[in-house]
């Protein structure tokens, strides 16, 4: 009997010791580990890693390389960022792109080439000059290997990547990766030329508002006075001056990390350079579309850099106007007497 007693005590026992290990345990898990001088001490056994984040906004440790960023080991921020990168920005990037080529192609099917209404007149003038052609053509260039390069990191993982392969997809992106980096640096010389060249040009006026008024020739079929540059063309100026800025000031600070800003400042940078990105690429579509197949006569200005009178007479008379009172001018002035 007594045996008996015995057993039950140490059953009993047994089942408190186990109770109480039970209740304990998560108890510990959950609190958070403090220094003696009271600061959470993120090497404890027993840390909560979601607690930890509450208390610290990131978990890092000491690290004995040089490198002490690298004892960052969780940066809540990342993980949104990762969501932004991977679900938001395939989102806008596609809806801009995708959305802009819709459009374009509805308008085409609608209202087709824009003509010059009275023919060719066989007569042209200089719109612009070789610099002026050899800046917008480097510029483009650059553009259009930094929009697909750029697009790469953004789509070729779930699109490419499926079809190339592995192999190819690495080897592929990589140089596509230089070919970002270092057309930077001509694009950005690019667009500070633009900026300079075109500037004087590209300040808005009373003439653009009645312009936008008369839906600027493209969609109406009035065709409103325009100088030198429409207010469309203002438009693309300017998306390029301040697109092209902002895409290469938060590009540098990720192609020079941790030079100027930190992580966060970082995945800032890195938010606004890829979604101006996106815009920029479905805004330049819009303009290589009005230069090529969207207007008879357009791409000679930009290929030639000679205009036909009857195409600058219908989108840009008071240009037109102004070029040829200058040769009226220039023809009636005298031509210099030799000193004697
Ligand atoms: C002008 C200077 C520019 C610089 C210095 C620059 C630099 C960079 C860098 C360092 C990255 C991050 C690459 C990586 O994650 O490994 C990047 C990404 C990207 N860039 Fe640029 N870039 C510039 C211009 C442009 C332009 C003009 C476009 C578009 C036409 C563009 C489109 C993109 C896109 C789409 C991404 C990928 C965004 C993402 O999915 O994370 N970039 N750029």
């Amino acid at each position: 009997m007594r045996i008996q007693f015995s057993r039950i005590r140490i059953f009993a026992g047994v089942l408190l010791l186990l109770l109480a290990a039970a209740l304990a345990f998560p108890a510990a898990a959950q609190q958070v580990q403090r220094n003696p001088d009271g600061s959470v001490n993120p090497t404890a056994s027993a840390v909560n890693e979601q607690k930890l984040l509450q208390t610290l906004g990131q978990i890092d440790g000491r690290v004995s390389i040089p490198a002490q960023r690298a004892g960052v080991l969780i940066q809540p921020a990342g993980r949104e960022w990762r969501a932004f990168h991977e679900i938001t920005l395939r989102i806008i990037g596609a809806v801009a792109i995708v959305g802009m080529l819709a459009l374009l192609v509805i308008f085409y099917l609608w209202r087709g080439m824009v003509r010059i209404e009275a023919g060719r007149s066989g007569r042209t003038l200089v719109r612009f000059n070789a610099f002026e052609r050899g800046v917008h053509w480097m510029t483009a260039t650059c553009f259009v290997i930094l929009a697909i390069s750029g697009l790469n990191i953004t789509f070729g993982r779930p699109l490419l990547l499926p079809l190339m392969g592995p192999e190819a997809f690495t080897a592929w992106s990589q140089w596509a990766k230089y070919a970002h980096n270092f057309l930077s640096f001509p694009f950005t010389l690019g667009v500070v030329l633009i900026f300079l060249m075109w500037i004087a040009g590209n300040i808005p006026n009373r003439v653009d508002f009645q312009w936008l008024k008369a839906g600027g020739g493209i969609v109406g079929q009035e065709h409103p006075p325009a100088q030198r540059f429409n207010a469309g063309q203002k438009l693309i100026y300017w998306i390029v001056v301040l697109g092209g800025s902002a895409a290469a000031a938060t590009g540098y600070l990720l192609l020079f990390p941790f030079y100027v800003t930190d992580i966060a400042g970082m995945q800032i940078a890195q938010v606004i350079h890829s979604v101006v990105a996106m815009l920029f690429i479905a805004a330049m579509l819009g303009h290589i579309y009005i230069g090529t197949i969207g207007m008879e006569g357009a791409f000679e200005a930009m290929g030639t850099g000679e205009v036909d009178v009857n195409w600058a007479k219908q989108h840009h008379s008071l240009w037109l106007d102004e070029e040829q009172a200058r040769a009226r001018e220039t023809q009636a002035r005298p031509a210099a007497t030799p000193a004697e």
